[in-house]
């Protein structure tokens, strides 16, 4: 992470230390070398250029990243010229900016989509802020954010929700309404943010494009979601932690392979397209700023002594999936399999799993949330005698799982929570190292989101039946679209599952269909 100084009035562009070290900069970080010597030009603009809203993330105790696009035309290549420009920026004490605590300058270069990730530092812990960019004489929408409490501070609570798996076709992003309206402290994204292919029943808006293998293609897509009322309002509304799954990208891709087994070399160019797109579209630290086909976004961001986010990555270092159709890479749901057994799969890969135990170890939090992509809790899909798994998730790497677990229940960091995506439908479970032996003690809680839109082709009856095959499994409902509000203090957890009345109507009503909690030292969710 190259964070700059408190006080720092200036946000340069692209090149980390390590590119420069290594001499590894691709062919964009060294064509935004010109435009960082140079002064930046005064620009003018034929529209409004902050069409793609404000967002801020990753939060610490004394400053957060900021966020915007400069793109008059955003669905056609962003309609600015190739030159930089220099934009202000303002961070106040209240929304009308009369009280402005720090301004500065960044420069958006063509090289980053016109985007620019300042750095702020120098804040105060655990409060509201208000920013906003400008640029010639155009102003952005105001944002809010919020800093983190201070490492040593005891904080009466957090409320956050999390989301995932958005299909822009398959229906509004009503949820983010509902969101804007909870009054969250953070908004956490477990991935699919975009969609790459166009399948479901009866979309209500088009991509209007076919799958993006460009860069300028990956622009055109997060461009495109991002033009969504609602999703704007949630940015703006206060920081988000952003990790991805494989839709930013391709369906069940599993590091360099992808389904249709393209050549490696081909898809890790379109691999680095993705992740390019990802970033200038994101609140991210300028330290997950790809280098080619490689961004590390996994990262840890702490809310004092109350809770600590452990945000994984489980697409970018996983071992391939083991036994998939003939002739394909991808997922399988599968029954006899013996390779999906090798204790050598990965899900994290090595260092990140590594890093993940020894924060785990360090964290003295007293909630420890793995924000993560997809289902953790084993999964038997055959119902009645038999098993069978899906290989894309953790089910397809039971060793990988086994090793965290096991790991939880013999360190024993304080409450562990997993919270996941992916599979677009609500699931609460207990995490055991051995989910076959009813004498296995629960060591971590687990609840699973909803998507935002995306849909599933499976009825509740078939859910139900799939539940009662796995006991460790409380609750499994795939009715509704929405997202999970949780609210931590210091004697429990709380988990509302947030269930949409409609993803086809923009204005359509949300309400809590299950309520669980997680007291303080004993894993496992109860019913409140
Ligand atoms: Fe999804």
């Amino acid at each position: 992470m190259t964070a700059l100084a408190p006080g720092s009035q200036t946000s340069g562009p692209v090149l980390s230390r390590r590119a420069l070290l290594t001499g590894a900069a691709g062919a964009g970080a060294v064509a935004a070398l010109g435009p960082w010597r140079r002064a930046g030009a005064q620009p003018r603009f034929s529209a409004n250029p902050f069409t793609l809203g404000v967002a801020s993330g990753h939060p610490l105790p004394d400053g957060v990243v900021l966020w915007t696009r400069l793109a008059p035309d955003p669905l056609h290549g962003g309609g600015m010229s190739p030159d930089p420009v220099v934009l202000d920026w303002d961070v106040a004490a209240d929304e009308r900016f009369q009280r402005t605590v720090q301004t500065g300058r960044a420069r958006a270069v063509a090289a980053e989509a016109h985007s620019v990730h300042v750095e702020v530092r120098g804040l105060e812990p655990d409060r509201w802020y208000w920013y906003r960019f400008r640029a010639g004489n155009e102003v952005s929408a105001t944002g809010r954010t919020r800093t983190a409490p201070a490492p040593g501070a005891s904080p009466a609570r957090l409320r956050f929700a999390f989301a995932s798996c958005q299909h822009y076709e398959q229906g509004y992003f009503t949820a983010y309404r509902h969101m804007v309206a909870d009054d969250l402290d953070l908004v956490v994204h477990l991935g699919d943010y975009i969609y790459e292919s166009s399948w479901g029943r009866d979309p209500v808006r088009r991509h209007d494009a076919p799958e993006p293998i460009t860069l300028e293609d990956y622009r055109a897509r997060l461009a495109l979601y991002k033009s969504d009322p609602d999703l704007q309002a949630a940015h703006a509304a206060c920081p988000w932690l952003v990790t991805w799954d494989d839709h930013e990208v391709d369906n069940d891709y599993a590091d360099d392979r992808s389904e249709e087994l393209d050549p490696r070399e081909w898809f890790l160019a379109r691999r680095a397209a993705a992740y390019q797109a990802y970033y200038e579209h994101m609140p991210l630290r300028r330290g997950a700023v790809p280098l080619g086909p490689h961004a590390r976004i996994f990262g840890r961001v702490g809310y004092g002594d109350l809770a600590e986010f452990h945000v994984l990555d489980d697409r970018q270092y996983r071992s391939h999936q083991v036994c998939p159709r003939p002739g394909r890479g991808g997922s399988n749901v599968v029954e006899d399999c013996a390779a999906r057994l090798d204790p050598r799969l990965t899900l994290l890969g090595d260092a990140q799993e590594r890093w993940l135990m020894a924060g785990l170890d360090r964290s003295r939090a007293r909630w420890n949330v793995l924000a993560q992509q997809t289902l953790m809790a084993q999964l038997d899909r055959k119902v009645g005698p038999g098993q069978s798994f899906w290989t894309d998730g953790w089910d397809g790497y039971p060793a990988a799982r086994r090793r965290l677990l096991d790991f939880l229940a013999q360190r024993k960091p304080a409450n562990p929570l997993v919270i996941g995506g992916d599979v677009h439908s609500f699931w609460v479970a207990d995490l055991k190292p051995d989910f076959d032996d009813p004498r296995s003690a629960a060591v971590a809680t687990e609840f699973v989101g909803t998507s935002i839109t995306s849909q599933l082709a499976r009825t509740q009856a078939e859910q139900d039946a799939i539940v009662a095959e796995n006991p460790h499994i409380k609750y499994g409902n795939l009715t509704r679209r929405g997202y999970v509000r949780m609210e931590l203090d210091r004697g429990r957890a709380r988990a509302e599952l947030r269930g949409l009345d409609s993803v086809t109507e923009r204005a359509a009503g949300v309400r809590t269909v299950a309520v669980f909690v997680v007291e303080d030292g004993r894993p496992g969710a109860q019913r409140a």
